[in-house]
């Protein structure tokens, strides 16, 4: 359900290519201003003065944030913010909002099908039947792996780690996980160190979230604690990973398999990775229904008319949790 909104004289920024619900949303709420992306060096002395919000899928940087000096209200689209600089704009009295809980059932499902796909090897072998080698060749290859009897970490036992493990669960696989902070109420085992829990598991599902505190946490001495018959997935972000010594982890045999939605530089994906037979890619699909992408449009411009008509947001982040509207 999305609020009653009339016309409201406020300009909201818009970079890049952005949702065609939200967008839709925006040009009736508001005046919307399109730019090509968010650079500083892209907005002009009309957006200078009058812009007072923006909406956006992109990062927004702190020389973004300066050059749009009557700038109120930043609307990420997504629960990742990493790449939107809150502590600048809390600094400089913005407001950062995000997408929190509407998107975390479907991406705890996608979390378990990129699972299931790298252990049962689902995408090669329906490749397989497609291009004939069923009838030509007989049956596809026993799957190496399985997950009968692995045990589970989940690295980011937050919304969508608990929404993750709550589907684990149901496979009766046990489960641990690493946070800095162990959650009250959890029966979950919990690791202190993420080295710890990669020691305790062989399958290792990271759903934290980016930025300098999970910057390649997941390095080579996790991959290696993780062992050779351990299966990693990542749907958090890309840059919790050393790209490099996941590759070298599949080539070499110190871990079994990867699966990946989230990359450290997208939409490219090192060649290495890409080269990785043991590897299953996703083009960062986590959210990525019809359904969800809607809920999260419309939560990002509710955001956006609650600032401006009752001077509140809905789902502001941690950081700015104390930034009040200007009067
Ligand atoms: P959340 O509820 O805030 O959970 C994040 C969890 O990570 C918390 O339990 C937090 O616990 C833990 N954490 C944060 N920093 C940590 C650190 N440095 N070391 C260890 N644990 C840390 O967030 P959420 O809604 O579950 O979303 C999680 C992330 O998923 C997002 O930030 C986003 O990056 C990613 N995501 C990806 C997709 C996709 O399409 N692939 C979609 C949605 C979200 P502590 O604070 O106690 O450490
Ligand atoms: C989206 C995500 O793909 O919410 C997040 O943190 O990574 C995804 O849901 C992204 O935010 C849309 O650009």
């Amino acid at each position: 359900m999305t609020r009653a909104e009339g016309k409201l004289p406020v300009a909201i920024l818009v970079p890049g290519d952005f949702n065609d619900h939200a967008v839709g949303r925006i040009d009736k709420a508001f005046k919307p201003v399109r730019i090509e992306r968010a650079d500083p060096a892209l907005v002009t002395d009309e957006m200078r003065a009058t812009v007072r919000g923006i909406a956006s899928y992109a990062g927004i940087s702190a020389a973004m944030i300066d050059a749009l000096p009557n700038l109120e209200i930043i609307a990420s689209f997504g629960v990742g913010y990493d790449s939107v600089d809150a502590n600048y704009a809390a600094k400089r009295g913005v407001m950062v909002t995000n997408t929190p809980d509407v998107l975390t059932e479907e991406v705890a499902d996608t979390a378990i099908g990129l699972l299931i796909n790298t252990v049962r090897e689902l995408y090669a072998a329906e490749k397989w039947l497609r291009d004939g080698d069923w009838v030509e060749k007989g049956n596809y290859r026993l799957s190496r792996l399985t997950l009968r009897g692995r045990s589970v970490g989940i690295f980011g036992m937050g919304r969508i780690g608990r929404a993750v493990a709550r589907r684990i669960e149901a496979f009766g696989l046990p489960i641990a996980y690493h946070n800095r902070r162990k959650v009250e109420g959890l029966a979950y085992e919990y690791h202190a160190t993420l080295k710890g829990l990669a020691e305790a598991v062989d399958t290792l599902i990271c759903i934290a979230p980016g930025g300098a505190s999970t910057e390649k946490a997941i390095d080579a001495a996790v991959l290696s604690a993780l062992g050779s018959n351990g299966v990693f997935i990542n749907i958090g972000r890309g840059s919790t990973v050393d790209e490099a010594a996941l590759a070298g982890a599949l080539k070499g045999g110190a871990i079994a398999a990867a699966g990946l939605d989230v990359f450290a530089d997208e939409p490219n994906v090192p060649q290495a990775l890409l080269d990785s037979p043991n590897a299953s890619l996703l083009p960062h699909v986590g959210s990525a229904s019809v359904h969800t992408r809607r809920a999260m449009a419309d939560l990002c411009v509710d955001n956006l008319v609650a600032w401006f008509t009752d001077r509140r947001p809905l789902t502001p982040v941690p950081e700015t949790i104390n930034v009040k509207a200007r009067s």
